[in-house]
């Protein structure tokens, strides 16, 4: 059966830490696998299409892509009939019989798992509104080039703690083995479907879930460290009354002394200094972000990789 990357989940604790390790040995030896490449000039495509805007993503994936051997075909929204003139079962039976992968960022986690339900090839979500696992990929791959093992180790997540960065720290995170501390106002902290699927993960790896208001509670003694924007991509007429509600959660300076001395600061980027992240944080020392961004090219290539050899 083909394997889909909807969401963090889809990989158990085995599997992630396997393509967390396939993207190390991908960061040091780029060219080591060749899923796409065909025999002689063959090359095989894959589609990756975008409904909303994207560097990171589309440099990534359409990079790495290329290195092991295959075609990136970027669509940008509007320029397909995906959505507006043609269903999502009908494109995806139309894509899978060209393409060996489909790379998906949209607004509806629905979309993806009707796209996947109808796939006979990969489905892999660059971004929904309810999840990011790709970017949980790079970022505990991020972790475990500083800290060496993931388990064990305690992640604090601060600000919108019901957007699909903090689904997927949660979900990602536990299935690593980490003990996930989310630091949210009332309102916008995760959804007790995603507490229930983290909390039964977490089961599994002797992992731990903290949902709280208190910003210094979440800090204490983490080591790690991350946020995201307070005003995702469709919630832009919300922007003013987020950056007053999310405002006591910006990680700066202060919050950053509460965690371990040692602890690394992710961002996801885009970032807006002055909002959910202090510019001497994320421009500080203990800022890894542009290694996170680098790992998004080595954690897809393994993911995409992982994901061909099950197909
Ligand atoms: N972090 C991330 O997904 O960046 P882009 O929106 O630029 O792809
Ligand atoms: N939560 C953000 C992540 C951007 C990479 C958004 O969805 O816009």
């Amino acid at each position: 059966m083909t394997r889909h990357f909807l969401v963090d989940t889809d990989l158990s604790p085995e599997e992630q830490a396997e393509v967390l390790d396939l993207a190390l040995q991908l960061k040091r030896n780029p060219y080591l696998r060749q899923p796409f490449a065909g025999e002689g000039a063959a090359r095989k495509t894959v589609a990756v299409i975008f409904d909303k805007t994207s560097t990171r993503t589309r440099v990534s994936f359409a990079t790495g892509i290329a290195e092991m051997g295959g075609s990136p075909l970027v669509i940008n929204a509007g320029e397909s009939q995906l959505g507006h003139k043609e269903s999502i079962a009908d494109t995806t039976n139309v894509l899978e019989r060209m393409v060996s992968s489909i790379v998906w960022r949209t607004f509806a986690q629905s979309g993806l798992e009707e796209m996947a339900a109808n796939s006979r090839v990969p489905v892999i979500n660059a971004l929904s509104d309810d999840y990011h696992p790709c970017q949980l990929l790079a970022d505990l791959l991020t972790v475990k080039e500083h800290k060496g093992e993931l388990a064990g180790l305690t992640l604090a997540y601060f600000g919108d703690g019901a957007n699909n960065l903090a689904n997927s720290y949660l979900l990602a995170g536990v299935t690593a083995g980490m003990h996930v501390r989310i630091a949210a106002p009332a309102g916008f902290q995760p959804a007790d479907s995603v507490l229930q699927a983290a909390k039964i993960r977490a089961e599994e790896t002797d992992a731990s879930i903290l949902v709280t208001d208190d910003v210094q509670l979440a800090a204490a003694g983490a080591d790690v460290l991350a946020t995201d924007t307070w005003v995702s991509m469709g919630q832009e007429d919300e922007k003013s009354s987020r950056e007053q509600i999310f405002q006591p959660y910006s990680l700066d300076a202060a919050v950053l002394a509460q965690a371990a001395p040692d602890a690394i600061v992710l961002h996801c980027l885009p970032a807006y200094r002055g909002y959910e992240i202090a510019a001497e944080v994320i421009d500080g020392p203990q800022s890894v972000v542009w290694d996170e961004a680098e790992n998004r090219l080595h954690a897809q290539k393994a993911l995409m990789a992982w994901l061909m050899d099950r197909s």
